[in-house]
């Protein structure tokens, strides 16, 4: 969602931080706006859409050599030139971009028109540059942080001053800000993705900081004024993880990561020695663990159906009773906090809005809570009691994918070590790491023949609506299936358990409509094999995406992905309806990498 860049230094500002927000455009957004600081005056440019859309109306060469700039994702207002940030108070003397939302703006703004101020957006940010610019503090990092304080919400935001055109005022509460060291220059930005073309060493805020960036450096301190010592430490990624090189999609960089990704995901975390699995960052003992009698686990999007996955997988391996639950839903219930569950939070970003607030109010009420998390040090990664990383790499693509293969990973990994702590046999858990170290292996073969994935695209790519169906474990590959599908081909795609399907979604069925039926070699393969008998009856084109050996003549197209262990196997699987919801996207010429609407990290409600 919204993305905030920064710079000061010697050279021109504008430059920058329009690189910056094209660096941010994955994040999703639906306008932009920059401010340059030049002769003790702020210059404003803001328009709705995209960034191209901002670059059209900047001027050939915009002087300035500190800037702020913004890609905004609409909540308080349309999306319009006037609501793109950066708001200025009513004298163009300050200028604010923000990310989160201010709570109690509707008061503070009832306040300050009172007083004569007259508000030009909708937007709450607007209230933060008016409570800036009244402030008779003396300099502008006082102004803000008593602005700040009269700010309930989440903010992360950069504020320049056209008077003060030396320095950027950055700040924290709960809305990432991280502050980018060069040489004799500085930058800020809310995601690494929009520094690390200029620099690696990056000065994280934490809650309730703020930090007054010069050229020369920077200083940090709490809201209250009290200073605070901070390093510099090198950002774990690089400026390659956020080009698409050879690609033409990051989607389909970050699918062809994933071997790469699950080797990372499995790195010193194989315990040969118990065929179990260990971690350095899960903080809970043995003794704790053997006393865990549920896990529960909560996640957004794709996050949420790998913790489908998750569960089964867990309860299968270690027999603990174990469930999933939309973050969002299980917040808004005022749930039972249980002393003996164990509660597992997954998200990519480390910043989803709907996950961090169910994490919050788990901890509030004393429940005890780890993460499956890709970004590290994230608010949520932050928030947890400890937990494992993804180690994945920035995951630039809206859609989940590699990300999503390595929380698989995760789950398995956390199922043979709680298994091991309880009831799985050595000899299980021996298998099951072979099986673990056979799968880059085993998805580059996938990876590597893909005529089978791209004939079922190209048909499946004509269809208006589908249906993928699955049982067990192959219900979250089916729910997968259908949700990269829907996003990134606007194909409409619903996944049912292959049970459900004569009882309602069978009335649709017709010649015009595909299904993907989810058809492992396993236990529950002729019940899988009747449900195809049912769609096939009514005319419904099947695609049976299966394992090598089985039979299913009843198919119009067979997609055939190696064999893993059961547990294992709906990552082969999702692999190639990765690949497919691709394709089709690719021959329907979607906006791939950035579908509409869609947003990567979904920090507001
Ligand atoms: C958004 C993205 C999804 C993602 C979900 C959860 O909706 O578009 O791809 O699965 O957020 O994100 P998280 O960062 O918490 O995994």
């Amino acid at each position: 969602m919204c993305g905030i860049v920064g710079y000061v230094g010697r050279q021109d500002a504008a430059p920058i931080l329009m690189e910056g927000l094209k660096r941010l455009e994955y994040r999703g957004y639906d306008s932009a706006g920059i401010a340059l600081a030049r002769s003790k005056k702020l210059k404003l440019f803001k328009a709705q859409g995209k960034v191209q859309a901002l670059e059209a109306i900047l001027p050939e060469q915009p002087k300035g050599q500190i800037g702020i700039a913004h890609t905004r994702w609409a909540t308080h207002g349309e999306p319009s030139d006037v609501n793109a940030h950066p708001h200025p108070d009513g004298a163009e003397r300050i200028a604010v971009v923000h990310n989160g939302i201010i709570e109690n703006a509707p008061a503070l703004k009832a306040e300050l028109e009172a007083s004569g101020v007259v508000f030009r957006s909708d937007t709450d940010t607007e209230v933060l540059a008016h409570l800036i610019a009244q402030s008779d503090a003396p300099n502008l990092a006082d102004a803000v942080r008593s602005a700040l304080r009269r700010i309930q919400g989440a903010y992360g935001v950069a504020v320049i001053a056209g008077d003060q055109p030396d320095q950027i005022i950055v700040a924290r509460n709960g809305s990432p800000v991280i502050v980018g060291v060069g040489n004799r220059e500085m930058f800020v930005a809310s995601d690494a993705a929009a520094l690390v073309r200029h620099t690696q060493q990056v000065v994280y805020l934490n809650d309730g900081e703020v930090a007054t960036v010069t050229a020369e450096g920077f200083e940090t301190s709490t809201l209250d004024a009290a200073p605070v010592h901070k390093t510099p430490v090198t950002a774990p990624v690089a400026q390659d993880d956020y080009d698409k090189g050879a690609h033409e999609h990051f989607m389909v960089k970050e699918i062809a990561e994933q071997p790469d990704a699950v080797e990372r995901m499995l790195q010193g975390r194989l315990d040969l020695r118990f065929n179990s699995a260990h971690f350095g960052g899960l903080n809970l003992t043995p003794r704790e663990l053997i006393d865990i009698e549920r896990i529960k686990i909560l996640g957004c999007g794709s996050a949420y159906i790998s913790a489908c996955n998750g569960a089964y997988v867990i309860e299968q391996l270690a027999r603990i009773p174990a469930s999933a639950e939309p973050a969002s839903e299980f917040r808004y219930r005022n749930p039972v906090i249980e002393p003996g569950t164990l509660y597992i939070a997954v998200s990519q970003s480390g910043e989803t809005l709907d996950t961090l607030m169910a994490v919050e109010e788990i901890k509030r009420k004393g429940g005890r809570v780890i993460g499956i998390i890709n970004a590290v040090g994230s608010t949520i990664a932050r928030a947890c009691d400890g937990g494992l990383y993804l180690h994945a790499g920035p995951e630039i693509s809206v859609v989940s994918t590699k990300t999503f293969t390595s929380t698989l990973v995760g789950f398995a990994l956390l199922g043979l070590y709680f298994g091991r702590i309880r009831d799985l046999a050595p000899t299980a858990g021996e298998k099951l790491i072979k099986a673990l170290q056979a799968l880059p292996e085993q998805i580059r073969q996938i990876l590597d023949d893909t005529a089978a994935i791209e004939t079922a695209a190209t048909f499946c790519a004509k269809a208006r609506d589908m249906y993928f169906i699955g049982r067990g474990l192959g219900f979250p590959v089916a729910q997968e299936g259908a949700l990269k599908l829907k996003e990134v081909s606007y194909i409409h795609a619903e996944a049912y358990p292959a049970s459900e399907l004569k009882h309602g979604p069978l009335a649709l069925v017709t010649p015009e409509t595909p299904v993907v039926a989810v058809l492992p070699d396993d236990a529950l393969l002729d019940k899988n094999l009747s449900s195809i008998a049912e769609v096939h009856a009514r005319k419904g084109p099947v695609i049976a995406l299966t394992h090598p050996g089985v039979v299913c003549a009843a198919a119009d197209h067979h997609v055939v992905v190696p064999k893993s262990v059961p547990e294992l196997d709906p990552i082969l699987l999702g692999v190639a309806l990765q690949i497919m919801a691709y394709r089709c996207a690719l021959i329907l010429e979607r906006d791939i990498d950035q579908p509409r609407n869609l947003a990567k990290s979904v920090t507001v409600e």
